[in-house]
C-alpha cells in the first residue's frame, strides 16, 4: 500500500478524512458501568483522538462534553458533579449534561451566560456500553439497535480490552483467517478430541472447528453490501468420514465492527487515537446467561479475556503500557525452551497474547509494505472498503450505512458446511449469526 493511502486509512486525528468518517457513527465510549452512580466523579473518555469528560447527574443522565473548560480551558475531570451539573473547580461555572450553563459566578453579564454553551455531545446506554455521536448534529444517524443490545443483562458479557495498535491493523487481525492454523495452532484440536485453553485447561473441540483449520491455504471470496462487506473462507475438508466444504463467513460492518463466526460474539474495534484502540466486546446468547458462572468464566478463558489475566499482561485500559506488562520489550512473555522442546508453537500464552504479540510487533502504525497473496483478500477489501467510504464522506456523500433497520438487525456471521455447487452467498442472503461452536 502506498504510504499516502496508509496514511489517509490510519490517521484518525481531527481533520482527517478518517477522522470525518467516524464521527458518522455512534461510537462505543465505555461500560455503563464506568459511571456507576449519580453524582459520582467524571471519567475521562478518549475517542479519535478528541478527549472528552462523562458524568453522571443527579437524574442518571449521562452528559459527555470537551474536557477542557470553555472559560479557560482547565481540566473538567477536576470538577464536582452536583446539583444537576458538572461544576468546573477553576471559577466555579456550572454545566448541564447538555452544555449550558447554569451558574457563572464571576461574571453576571445574564446574555454571556445565554450566549455561552459548553460542546456537548448526544449519548446513549445501550448493550452495557455508553455510546456518543460526535459527528455533525444535521447529520446524526439514527441509534443503531442490534439483536444483542435488547437482550437482557444476563444474556451478554460486554469486555473491552485495549491495545498499542493502530484500529485497522487489529482488525485486519479478526479478518486474517490463515494465521489460525499457524500462530494459533496449539489451541486446535488434538487428538483427544479437545482444545486448550487458557492456563492449560482444556474443552471439547467441535467438529466446525477441527476442518476450518485443517487446511491451510482457503479460498476466500468477498461480497460487497452497502453497509461493508462479507467475506467467506472456504475449506474442502473432511468431518466424520465425509468430504465437506466448509465456510466461515465474517462480517465486517464499515467503519469498525466485525462479527466473527465463533458462537455469539460482537466485536467492535474503536479507535481511541490513532496508536491506541479499543476492541469492544460483546458475547451474547438469546438463551444462556453468558453474564453469569459457568458461561462467564469459561467464556473468558477460551478466549483470554479474564480480568486478572488482562490486567497483568497490560490488556486492560488502566494497564495498557504499564511498567512490567508485556510489550516487545519482554517478548511478551515467550518461553522459547517450550519452543524448542515442541511443548508450544509460538511460546507465548495463548490467543489473546499471540494476537497482541504479532499486531502490534508490525509497529503501532503497520507501513503496509506488504508481499500478500489471495488468502489476504478480505484484508485486502475491507481496506479499500474503508478508503472509499472516507473519500465519499470527504466529497459530501452519506458514510456506508444498512439498507434498513431490519437488515442491521440480521447482520452476522455465519459458519457452515456446503455442499458442492451450493453458493455461500445463500447462508447470508438472511443472516442472522448462527454457528454451532458456543
Ligand atoms: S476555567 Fe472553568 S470556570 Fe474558569
Ligand atoms: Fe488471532
Amino acid at each position: 500500500m502506498n504510504p499516502r493511502d496508509n496514511e489517509r486509512l490510519t490517521d484518525v486525528s481531527p481533520g482527517t478524512p478518517m477522522h470525518a468518517l467516524c464521527s458518522r457513527y455512534w461510537l462505543p465510549a465505555g461500560l455503563a458501568s464506568d459511571l456507576p452512580e449519580p453524582d459520582g466523579a467524571p471519567i475521562r473518555v478518549r475517542l479519535l483522538g478528541r478527549n472528552l469528560v462523562a458524568f453522571r447527574d443527579s437524574d442518571g443522565q449521562v452528559g459527555m462534553l470537551d474536557e477542557l473548560c470553555p472559560h479557560r480551558r482547565a481540566s473538567l475531570m477536576l470538577g464536582q458533579v452536583r446539583r444537576g451539573t458538572i461544576e468546573c473547580i477553576y471559577h466555579g461555572w456550572r454545566f448541564s449534561v447538555d452544555g449550558s450553563i447554569v451558574e457563572m459566578p464571576n461574571c453576571d453579564d445574564e446574555r454571556l451566560k445565554q450566549r455561552y454553551r459548553a460542546n456537548a455531545y448526544p449519548v446513549k446506554e445501550a448493550g452495557g456500553f455508553l455510546w456518543v455521536y460526535l459527528g455533525p448534529k444535521d447529520a446524526m444517524p439514527e441509534f443503531p439497535m442490534h439483536e444483542w443490545m435488547a437482550l437482557p443483562e444476563r444474556n451478554r458479557h460486554p469486555r473491552i480490552i485495549a491495545s498499542r495498535s493502530n484500529f485497522v491493523q487489529v482488525m485486519e487481525g479478526l479478518l486474517d483467517t490463515t494465521h489460525l492454523g499457524v500462530l494459533h495452532q496449539d489451541s486446535l484440536p488434538r487428538a483427544d478430541g479437545t482444545v486448550k485453553v487458557v492456563n492449560n485447561t482444556t474443552r471439547p473441540a467441535s467438529r466446525f472447528t477441527a476442518v476450518s483449520n485443517s487446511a491451510k491455504v482457503p479460498v476466500v471470496e468477498v461480497e460487497e453490501r452497502s453497509f461493508g462487506i462479507y467475506a467467506a473462507a472456504i475449506r474442502e475438508g473432511m468431518a466424520d468420514g465425509e468430504a465437506v466444504r466448509d465456510v466461515r463467513i465474517t462480517a465486517y460492518v464499515a467503519p469498525f465492527t466485525i462479527y466473527v463466526a465463533n458462537g455469539h460474539v460482537t466485536l467492535m474495534i474503536v479507535p481511541v487515537d490513532t496508536e491506541t484502540t479499543h476492541l469492544y466486546i460483546v458475547y451474547w446468547d438469546p438463551e444462556k446467561p453468558f453474564a453469569e458462572e459457568p458461561y462467564r468464566s469459561d467464556i473468558e478463558r477460551g478466549t483470554g479475556t479474564l480480568p486478572e489475566v488482562a490486567e497483568r499482561w497490560g490488556f486492560s485500559r488502566e494497564t495498557l503500557g504499564a511498567p512490567g506488562t508485556m510489550s516487545m520489550a519482554n517478548h511478551w512473555g515467550q518461553d522459547r525452551a517450550r519452543m524448542a522442546s515442541g511443548e508450544s508453537f509460538s511460546g507465548l500464552e495463548l490467543f489473546a497474547m499471540e494476537d497482541a504479540a504479532c499486531t502490534s510487533s508490525m509497529g503501532t502504525v503497520s507501513d503496509r509494505q506488504e508481499m500478500l497473496v489471495p488468502a489476504d483478500l478480505a484484508i485486502v477489501r475491507m481496506r479499500r472498503f474503508l478508503l472509499a467510504a472516507a473519500d465519499a464522506v470527504a466529497r459530501g456523500e452519506a458514510p456506508p450505512a444498512f439498507a434498513d433497520a431490519e437488515a442491521a438487525r440480521h447482520v452476522g456471521a455465519v459458519h457452515t458446511q456446503i455442499a458442492p455447487g451450493e453458493d455461500w452467498r445463500e447462508a447470508v442472503a438472511a443472516t442472522a449469526t448462527t454457528t454451532e461452536e458456543a
